[in-house]
C-alpha cells in the first residue's frame, strides 16, 4: 500500500513521488490550502492540499484527528518561513495528488499530546491510544531492541534458546502460585511457574550444558512500581562453570547492551557481601549514585546514660548506626519531623539527630535531641567516627538490627533524593555471599530459593543455619534488583537435608520434588545460572518511573487488566467442567 514510513523521509526524497498511509495527527484548514499532520509509527510529516486539487480539498475538508487515510504526493522542500524544526521532517512537506480515507476515528477520550497528563486508569482502559503516544511506544520499541540484542549476545556465547512449559508444577520463589484447574482431572491443578527454576536445571541433567529463555513468570504478590505479576526473565542456566565465570559472563551481557543501546560505557562492576551491603547502605540492594553511608557506632553507647542506646549497644541482634547528611542544617525542624515520621514505616521506634551548627564550637555548637543524654567524650567520639563537619547534621538510629538497617538504609534513600545527591547515570554492583536461610515466622526459609548451594560444610549449616553464606547473588542497578541467580545444589543428598532443614520432610520432598531428586542421581552436572528482571532491566535503561511503562499491556496496582477487564467471572457450565464451586467470603 505504500512506500515509505512519514517519519522516514527527508530531503533526500525530494521530488520522489510517495505513497503514505496513517492518522491524521492533526488537520488546519487555511481556506486556500489544509494542512494534514500525518502520523505513522516513524513519525509525523505535513501534507499540504492545495484548493486547485479539487477531489484531494473535498476529502481533506472532511477529516478529524485520528481518522485513517492514505495519501500520494510529491515531497517537496518548505519555504524557510515554513520549517519546524521541532520535527525530523520539519524541513520537507508532501504536495497531495490523491486521498482516500481508509478508515473513521470517533473523538478519542484524551488527548495524544505528551504535555497534557492523562489519569492512568482511563489510560490503561484504552491502552492502544496510549500507545499512539511517541513517549509511550518508544518505551515499547526499546523493548524490543533490548530482547534482540539479549538473544544474539547469547546466540553468540553458545546458548540454546529452550522453551518450558506454562503449564507445571508449582516451582517455589516465595511468592504464592496462579493456579489452573484441571478439567481432566478434576480437583487437580496446574501451577502457573513462577520462574523455570526446576525444568532448567533438569535441562543441565540432560546436557544442553547453555540454555536461555526470555521466559514469563507468574507470581501472585503485591504489585509495586517494580513489580508485575506476569513478567518476563532472562531466565539463564549454565554447567561447568564457577560463580564467577557466571558473573563475568553475564556483566559481559549486561554491558555490552547498555553500550549497543545507550552508547553508555559502564565501568567494571563492584562486588560487595551481603553483610557489607547491609552494614554500610542497610540494604542488600544499594544505590551507589547516592553518597551517604551509614556508620557502626554500637560501641560509643555502651554504658551510655540513653538507656535506649546502652541497652541496644549491649544486645547482639541489635544495632546502633549513624548516617551524616553534609550541608544538613539548612533542614527544617518541620523536614526532620517528617523524617522521624518516615522511619517509623520501617518499624523505627525514634529517629535522634545532632545538628553540627560549628564544629569548632565543641558541645556548644551542637543542637540535639539526645544531647541532655550525651557525655561530652562520646559525643566527640562520635562526631570523629563520622568525620562530621560544620552545617552537617548526623541521624541516628538505635533498634533490632534488620529494623535499624533498613529504616536508616531508606532514609538514605530518601535524603539522597530529596536533596538531589543523587549522581547521573548507571551504578551496578553485585551483591554476592547472601545469606542461605532467614528465620521468619518461626522457621528457616530459604533467602533466594532452597536449590541454592552452601558456602560451607554440612556440619556447619547444621550448626548455625543462620551463619551459613550461601552462593547466591544479585546484579543490583541504581537501587533496583534487576537479576538474581546461583551456584545450585546438584548433590541429592545435599538436597534432601536442605529440604530437611526447612521443614519439608522425606515425603513432602518425595511428593513435591520427587522429579529433580530422581533426576539428580543420574549425573547431575555442577551447575549454575540466573533469572533477569527484563521488565526492570527495560525500566532502569528507559529511564521510566515504573516498570507498567515498559510493557504494552501492564496490570494495574490491583492486579487486573482494566483493558479487558480480567479477571473476570466465568460461565457456570466452564465451573461444573471442572469441578469447581465458588465460594465467595
Ligand atoms: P528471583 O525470584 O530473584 O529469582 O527473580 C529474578 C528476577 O526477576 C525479577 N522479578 C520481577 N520482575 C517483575 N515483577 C515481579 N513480580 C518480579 N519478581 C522477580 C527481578 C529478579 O531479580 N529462578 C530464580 C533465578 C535463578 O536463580 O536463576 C528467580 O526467579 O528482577
Ligand atoms: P525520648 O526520650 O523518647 O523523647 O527520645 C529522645 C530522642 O531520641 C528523640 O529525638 C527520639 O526520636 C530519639 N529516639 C528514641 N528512641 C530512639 C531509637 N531507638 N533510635 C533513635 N532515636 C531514638
Amino acid at each position: 500500500m505504500r512506500t515509505h514510513y512519514c517519519g522516514d523521509l527527508t530531503e533526500k526524497h525530494i521530488d520522489k513521488n510517495v505513497k503514505l498511509a496513517g492518522w491524521v495527527h492533526r488537520c488546519r484548514d487555511f481556506g486556500g490550502v489544509i494542512f494534514i499532520d500525518l502520523r505513522d509509527r516513524e513519525g509525523i510529516v505535513q501534507v499540504v492540499c492545495h484548493a486547485d486539487v479539487k477531489n484531494v480539498v473535498r476529502i481533506a475538508k472532511t477529516l478529524h484527528n485520528e481518522d485513517v487515510i492514505y495519501v500520494e504526493g510529491q515531497v517537496q522542500k518548505r519555504l524557510k518561513e515554513r520549517q519546524n524544526p521541532h520535527i525530523k521532517t520539519g524541513t520537507i512537506e508532501i504536495i497531495a495528488l490523491n486521498i482516500q480515507i481508509l478508515n473513521r476515528s470517533e473523538i478519542l477520550p484524551f488527548s495524544l499530546e505528551d504535555y497534557i497528563p492523562v489519569n492512568e486508569e482511563l489510560r490503561f482502559y484504552h491502552r492502544y491510544l496510549d500507545l499512539r503516544r511517541p513517549e509511550i511506544f518508544e518505551k515499547v520499541r526499546f523493548r524490543s531492541k533490548l530482547t534482540h540484542a539479549v538473544r544474539a549476545f547469547l546466540d553468540r556465547n553458545g546458548f540454546l534458546d529452550i522453551e518450558t512449559p506454562i503449564l507445571i508444577r508449582s516451582t517455589p520463589e516465595g511468592a504464592r502460585d496462579y493456579l489452573v484447574p484441571s478439567r481432566v482431572y478434576q480437583g487437580k491443578f496446574y501451577a502457573l511457574p513462577q520462574s523455570p527454576q526446576l525444568l532448567k536445571q533438569l535441562l543441565m541433567i540432560s546436557g544442553v550444558d547453555r540454555y536461555y529463555q526470555l521466559a514469563r513468570c507468574f507470581r501472585d504478590e503485591d504489585c509495586r512500581a517494580d513489580r508485575q505479576p506476569e513478567f518476563t526473565q532472562i531466565d539463564i542456566e549454565v554447567s561447568f562453570m564457577s560463580e564467577e565465570e557466571i558473573q563475568t559472563l553475564i556483566e559481559k551481557m549486561i554491558r555490552s547492551l547498555f553500550k549497543k543501546l545507550l552508547g553508555v560505557t559502564l565501568n567494571a562492576f563492584p562486588k560487595m557481601t551481603h553483610r557489607e551491603a547491609m552494614r554500610r547502605y542497610g540494604s542488600d540492594k544499594p544505590d551507589l549514585r547516592i553518597p551517604l553511608e551509614l556508620v557502626e557506632v554500637d560501641d560509643l553507647f555502651e554504658k551510655s546514660s540513653f538507656s535506649v542506646f546502652a541497652e541496644h549497644a549491649l544486645n547482639p541482634e541489635s544495632r546502633i548506626a549513624a548516617l551524616r547528611l553534609p550541608n544538613g542544617c539548612a533542614l527544617s525542624r518541620k523536614q526532620l519531623d517528617e523524617y522521624t515520621e518516615f522511619v517509623k514505616i520501617y518499624g523505627a521506634k525514634g529517629l535522634a539527630y545532632i545538628k553540627v551548627n560549628d564544629r569548632e564550637k565543641g558541645m556548644e555548637g551542637l543542637q540535639s535531641s539526645l544531647l541532655k543524654f550525651l557525655e561530652p567524650n562520646r559525643v566527640e567520639k562520635l562526631l570523629n567516627r563520622v568525620q562530621a563537619q560544620t552545617g552537617d547534621v548526623i541521624f541516628l538510629i538505635a533498634d533490632k538490627a534488620k529494623i535499624a538497617s533498613e529504616a536508616l538504609g531508606a532514609l538514605r534513600i530518601k535524603l539522597g533524593h530529596d536533596c538531589h545527591l543523587a549522581q547521573e547515570g548507571f551504578a551496578p554492583l553485585w551483591v554476592v555471599e547472601f545469606p542461605t536461610f532467614e528465620f521468619v515466622d518461626g522457621r528457616w526459609q530459604s533467602v533466594h530459593h532452597p536449590f541454592t548451594a552452601p558456602k560451607v560444610s554440612l556440619d556447619d549449616l547444621e550448626q548455625a543455619p543462620g551463619q551459613a553464606v550461601s552462593s547466591a547473588f544479585d546484579l543490583v542497578i541504581n537501587g533496583i534488583e534487576v537479576g538474581g541467580g546461583s551456584i545450585r545444589i546438584h548433590n541429592v543428598d545435599l538436597q534432601k537435608k536442605i529440604f530437611e532443614l526447612l521443614g519439608i520432610h522425606e515425603k513432602a520432598a518425595e511428593a513435591k520434588f520427587g522429579f529433580l531428586l530422581r533426576a539428580m542421581k543420574y549425573g547431575c552436572p555442577p551447575h549454575g545460572g540466573v533469572g533477569f528482571g527484563l521488565d526492570r532491566l527495560a525500566m532502569i535503561m528507559t529511564g521510566a518511573q515504573s516498570i507498567r511503562e515498559v510493557l504494552a499491556f501492564p496490570k494495574t496496582a490491583t492486579a487486573a487488566c482494566p483493558l479487558t477487564e480480567a479477571p473476570s467471572t466465568v460461565d457456570k457450565k466452564q465451573l461444573e467442567e471442572l469441578g469447581i464451586k465458588v465460594i465467595k467470603n
